[in-house]
């Protein structure tokens, strides 16, 4: 067993060292120092949580498996169509930049789907200058054999009813190519309002006509479970919100 001054303390915790003569003060965990990472939000048999490291090759995997037909695209960066193995890592590292860089000026909140306690997809929210503007872009996906099953509604409905009743945000924003129906349904069903066409490069070469929407607080469409927060006043704190 090793003495805590040689600054082990167990699995996630670290501890503020020095010299040896100076007392030692716990620093806590990694999700003191990233509370994004503690965030649970429960809907029903639906979960939007933190991904911890543990859960990354899980999610990585769900991606190397499919998110969409091939000779389809639905993001706005194609990073979905990179080679196996290369996807997964890209994946990997997209969640590693967004907690690297997250601030309070500018943060990005990319959280897990569990259904029924199986990890399915991701829920995102991304804002600059939150505590002004009070709105951010929600973007999500699902592994394939997923999808189709009222999963992606609840998980577009449980963010935005955390987003406006916990965040005090005043409005959501999301955009969808054209040809992405199940994102355009999914909007839809929640509430959200076109809120014009904006002309994108795909794929190299190609144009692609993205819808934009909207989401105001009393548009929103909420799903049948009540929200269940946990993790809630560090987060608010991390993003510069004085809990209430
Ligand atoms: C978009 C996505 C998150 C939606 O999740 P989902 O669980 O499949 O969606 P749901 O089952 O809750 O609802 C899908 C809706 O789309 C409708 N839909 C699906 N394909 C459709 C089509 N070809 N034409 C018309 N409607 C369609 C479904 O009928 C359903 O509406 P309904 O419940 O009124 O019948 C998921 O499909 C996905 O991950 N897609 C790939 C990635 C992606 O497109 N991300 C969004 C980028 S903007």
């Amino acid at each position: 067993m090793r003495d805590r001054r040689d600054g082990y303390a167990g699995e996630n915790s670290c501890w503020r060292g020095g010299r040896a003569s100076d007392t030692l003060a716990p620093m806590g965990t990694v999700v003191d120092l990233l509370p994004s990472l503690g965030l649970r939000i429960t809907a029903g048999p639906t979960e939007l949580r933190g991904l911890t490291d543990d859960d990354l090759p899980v999610l990585c995997a769900l991606a190397e498996e499919g998110i969409h037909p091939a000779d389809q695209m639905p993001f706005y960066f194609p990073w979905s169509q990179a080679p196996r193995g290369e996807l997964a890592r890209n994946t990997a590292q997209f969640h590693w930049r967004a907690r690297a860089t997250f601030s309070p000026r500018a943060w990005s909140l990319h959280l897990g789907v569990w259904h029924e306690g199986e990890l399915v997809g991701s829920q995102g929210f991304d804002t600059t200058n939150y505590l002004v503007t009070r709105t951010g872009e929600t973007g999500s996906w699902l592994g394939q054999r997923f999808q189709g099953r009222g999963i992606g509604t609840v998980m577009r409905q449980v963010i935005c009813a955390f987003v406006f009743d916990h965040l005090e945000g005043v409005e959501v924003t999301s955009a969808a190519f054209v040809d992405n129906p199940a994102s355009l349904a999914v909007s839809r069903k929640v509430g959200y309002r076109e809120n014009g066409m904006m002309r994108r490069q795909r794929r190299e070469g190609e144009l692609a006509l993205l819808q934009g929407l909207v989401l105001r607080p009393d548009d929103l469409v909420r799903c049948e479970y009540p929200l269940e927060v946990h993790g809630l006043e560090p987060f608010q704190r991390s993003i510069g919100l004085e809990p209430r």
